[in-house]
């Protein structure tokens, strides 16, 4: 087992925590039919973007070749669940807080780059 592949491991196992953070911390949201988006899974998007990016940079830890397609798109969906984290809790803190259709969406939108990353 050589070193680099190892090391590429490693950084899958910890972009796969921070998309379990993210994931998990949404449906313990949902479970408790709260729908309002929490620091934690700021941090969830926070892990599995930077280590999102060391698996994409072209300096030999991607898997062979790179989809470049599939990981701009990620990058855009991801953007965009940090943006309705963002406005939903800001929102929450001003007392206005955002409908449930933000809160669905995060769940949709994370569960659709988990999706693009295994089925593509
Ligand atoms: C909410 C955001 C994200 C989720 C839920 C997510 C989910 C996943 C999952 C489940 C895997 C494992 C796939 C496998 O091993 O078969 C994976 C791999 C990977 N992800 Fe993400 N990801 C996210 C964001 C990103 C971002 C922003 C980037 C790049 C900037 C990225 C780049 C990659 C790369 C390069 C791999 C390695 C395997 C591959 O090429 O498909 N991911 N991601």
């Amino acid at each position: 087992m050589d070193f680099l592949e190892t090391l590429r491991d490693i950084v899958v196992l910890v972009h796969l925590a921070g998309f379990a953070i993210l994931f998990g911390s949404w449906a313990v949201e949902a479970a408790a039919k709260r729908y309002q988006a929490t620091p934690l899974m700021n941090a969830g998007l926070g892990l599995a973007f930077l280590a999102g990016l060391v698996l994409s940079a072209p300096w030999g830890l991607g898997d062979g070749e790179l989809n470049y397609m599939k990981i701009g798109i990620k990058l855009v969906v991801l953007v965009i669940i940090g943006a309705l984290i963002g406005i939903s809790t800001s929102r929450a803190k001003k007392g206005s807080p955002v409908p449930p259709a933000f809160f669905w969406l995060i769940g949709a939108l994370t569960l659709l780059n988990a999706g693009l990353a295994v089925i593509w």
